[in-house]
Parts: C-alpha cells; structure tokens; sequence
C-alpha cells in the first residue's frame, strides 16, 4: 500500500425498512435524541479517516434534505437503487472522478447506528495490507440447524459459521468491478457475496456484538441501551 491510498465510506440508505413496519424507513426513526442515520454518518465522519462519505438515498425520500449533516462537507448523496447491490454501486459511481482503484471502500449500513471508532479501525488495521479485503463478522453462540418446514434436516458445523456485519471494506476498483459483473443476481446481499463471485476469497475480522442492524421494531430499543453502554 502506498502513502496515498485513501479511505472512502459509501453508505447504503435507500431501503423502505419493510420489517421495521414504521410509519417512514427506519434510518429517519428517532433513537437518542436524533435520527439513526445521523448516529451512523457522525460515527463515520469522527473516525477521521474518510475523504467523503457517499449516502445512496431514494430519489423520492423527502427526509434527507431536512437532515443538517446531508449539508456536510464531507458527505455526497448518491441515488438509490431497487437493491442494495444498486444502492452500493450508484454511490460508487458518485465517486468515481475522486477515487483510484487502489483506495479503500467501507461500506456500512445506514441501519447500524452503533457502529464504534475501535471497530472501524480495527478493521482497516487487520486488513490494510490485505490483497483483497475483508468484513466484520460474527460467530454465532447458538447451535444452528438445517431446516426444511418445520423439519430438522441436519445440525450446521457451528465452527465455519459467521454473520456477515459491515463496514465490508474493499478496493474501490474491485469492489466496482464485482457489483458491476453481478448485476441482477439477487444472491448478492453483501459486497463480500459479489467478490466471492469473483473467486475471490475475503477475510472476516471479528467485529462487536452492539453493532446491531435496526430490522424489527425491538431493535431500537436495543440500539438506545447498547448506545448508552458505549464510551468509545
Ligand atoms: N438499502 C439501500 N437500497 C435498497 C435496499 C436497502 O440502500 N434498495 C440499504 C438500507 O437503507 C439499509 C441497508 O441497505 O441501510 C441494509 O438493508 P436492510 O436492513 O434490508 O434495510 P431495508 O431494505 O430498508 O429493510 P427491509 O429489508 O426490512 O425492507
Ligand atoms: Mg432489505
């Protein structure tokens, strides 16, 4: 890697929040005092490390010009797509004059609001001198079973198991160039999913149990604890 290798944040946040069955897409929902996509774009922007954060929002979304930090220095909006995939790449294109290939990409879901400093630079730590990249990830305590119905098929090694989390960090040119050969392919729920596409193989970096994603309505509340506990 050379000296100048720059970090990009590009951040998904043009979904409706159909689970969360709220009264408008869960990243405007309150949660302490402001919207959850506000925690989350402020927590990027204090880590410092970021030449900009592109946000992917839905052309038709009245909410985000009404937030103050869409007016940051630092952060570009970017249309939205019908998928995540979409989303991802349309803010990568915002970009796209600004970034080389070599430059690092993290991408991070809008809906994870309680995203800390150390997790985002442990991640870049773990894998600035990575080839490909890599994401934070999870194990998971419980024991996890193959179902078909209500049928138990089988009981899953537990020990090749991990929860895909973001920031999901990647080379920007590769990163395009995946999402781009993807296109379509509904399989692609992450960004790791559409490098794997590739033959390529990224990393997992064990990331903390609070970096909850916002999905059903009990999660803000989740959120607002975990928050509460975080003094880093
Ligand atoms: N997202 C996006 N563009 C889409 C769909 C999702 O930018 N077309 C974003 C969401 O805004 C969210 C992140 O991707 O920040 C993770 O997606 P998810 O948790 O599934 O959010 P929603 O799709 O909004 O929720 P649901 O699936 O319950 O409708
Ligand atoms: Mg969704």
């Amino acid at each position: 890697m050379t000296d100048s290798t720059k970090f990009w944040a590009v951040v998904p946040a043009a979904g409706v929040g159909k689970r969360m069955n709220a009264d408008r897409p869960k990243q405007y929902l309150e949660l302490a005092d402001k919207a959850v996509i506000e925690h989350t774009l402020y927590r990027l922007l204090s880590a410092k490390v970021f030449e900009a954060v592109s946000v992917a929002i839905s052309i038709e979304d009245p909410y985000w010009p009404e937030l103050e930090v869409s007016k940051h220095p630092k952060v570009i909006t970017a249309a939205g797509g019908k998928e995540r995939a979409d989303s991802v790449l349309s803010a990568l294109k915002s970009i796209r004059a600004l970034a080389s290939d070599e430059d690092w990409v993290l991408v991070h879901d809008a809906a994870r609001p309680c995203i800390t400093a150390t997790d985002i630079q442990f991640l870049i730590d773990s894998l600035r001198n990575d080839e490909v990249g890599g994401i934070l990830a999870l194990s998971s305590h419980d024991t996890l079973k193959d179902v078909d119905g209500k049928n138990i098929l089988g009981t899953l090694d537990r020990s090749h198991i991990w929860r895909a989390l973001t920031p999901q960090m990647f080379r920007y040119g590769s990163l395009k160039h995946a999402l781009e050969s993807a296109e379509g392919n509904p399989a692609i729920t992450d960004e790791a999913s559409a490098l794997e596409l590739q033959g390529l193989q990224p990393k997992i970096v064990e990331g903390r149990p609070d970096n909850i994603k916002i999905t059903r309505p009990e999660d803000l509340a989740l959120a607002q604890f975990y928050m509460e506990q975080q003094h880093d």
